[in-house]
């Protein structure tokens, strides 16, 4: 697919997918996001930057973790998904978490700007996720770290059909390179591609459940990755795709819903290796968290933020 046609379907549908998201998505990627924060090692103070943010569940967990005296920005391709993760921001009263709309193919973002770099479940949308990565490493600070996840091999997802099943009604591919990224070695590889070195690799199993038919179609069609296609199909397209995704999950049918085996891959990564090793300092439970610090005022844009004085 042509990568402006890829771009603006990731857009407007994210768009559609954002009110949704939540309520499919939270819980399920909750563990990958736990697992980002817990390996990156946040301290008070540092600046992060979150890319492909969504609603900015992983953002403000990161935003907890760096404190008032830190900084987190949060990017997004699409408006509705900034606009969400700013109201969740505002309601946790992490007034430090700023997020805005910008591709991550083109951070307009000064070089080594953040010590923390992040994207989770993002990188499979993008065409050209090796640019997207050096994007990354110009934004870190010699030394920093980069915390990614993609979701895991097709074989071990076993909601992978639903691509085939949109593709072959929009006779195209929605996300060509989707599980790319999830084959053994492949992130490793575009890191490395990137400049950046590998310490930590960890692939997880994680189950998605859903109660009924219509929680599990939801989730793909409605605030998933297929949301742009199926906001244009009709009603018999709708059926059609529906009873075609519902067959081919049918094997992890549980009682009234499903239990479908997926995979997480996340890795953890640093621009710098020889600075890594310095500066790697064991995880100090979760004093890191612990604030003193005063809370500051609102930011009126991200080049502010990132210009605090005080900012390491
Ligand atoms: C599956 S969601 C992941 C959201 C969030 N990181 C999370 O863990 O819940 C994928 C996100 O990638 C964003 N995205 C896709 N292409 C992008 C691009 N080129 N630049 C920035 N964000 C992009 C989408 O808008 C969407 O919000």
């Amino acid at each position: 697919m042509d990568a402006r046609l890829q771009l603006r379907v990731q857009r407007y549908g994210w768009d559609r997918a954002a009110a949704r998201y939540d309520a499919s998505w939270q819980q399920p990627l909750s563990s990958a996001h736990r697992v980002l924060v817990d390996h990156l090692q946040l301290r008070p103070g540092e600046r992060v930057l979150d890319t492909a943010c969504g609603t900015g569940g992983l953002a403000c967990e990161l935003a907890a973790a760096v404190g008032p005296a830190g900084v987190v920005v949060g990017v997004d391709l699409s408006q509705a998904m900034v606009d969400a993760a700013n109201t969740r921001a505002v309601a946790a009263g992490l007034s430090h978490a700023r997020f805005e709309r910008m591709d991550a193919q083109a951070l307009t973002l000064p070089d080594a700007a953040f010590d923390v770099v992040t994207c989770c479940f993002g990188l499979m949308y993008l065409p050209d996720p090796e640019r997207v990565l050096m994007q990354m490493k110009r934004v870190l600070r010699p030394g920093g770290r980069l915390g990614l996840a993609v979701w895991g091999e097709r074989r071990r997802c076993a909601w992978a059909p639903v691509f085939t099943i949109i593709d072959a009604e929009v006779h195209g591919e929605v996300c060509p390179l989707f599980f790319r990224l999830g084959v053994e070695g492949a992130l490793a590889k575009a890191c490395r591609q990137a400049g950046l070195s590998v310490p930590w690799q960890i692939a997880i199993s994680q189950p998605l459940r859903y109660r009924s038919a219509d929680e599990a179609c939801d989730a793909m069609f409605v605030a998933g990755p297929a949301a742009l296609a199926w906001s244009r199909f009709g009603e018999d397209t709708r059926l059609r795709v529906r009873a075609h995704y519902l067959a081919a999950i049918d094997g992890w049918r549980v009682e009234t819903g499903y239990v479908l085996p997926a995979e997480f891959v996340c890795d953890d990564h640093d621009a710098n290796p020889k600075a890594l090793l310095n500066e790697g300092k064991p995880r100090d439970g979760n004093d890191s968290r612990r604030q003193n610090d005063k809370p500051v005022p609102p930011f009126q844009s991200t080049a502010e933020m990132l210009h605090r004085p005080g900012q390491p």
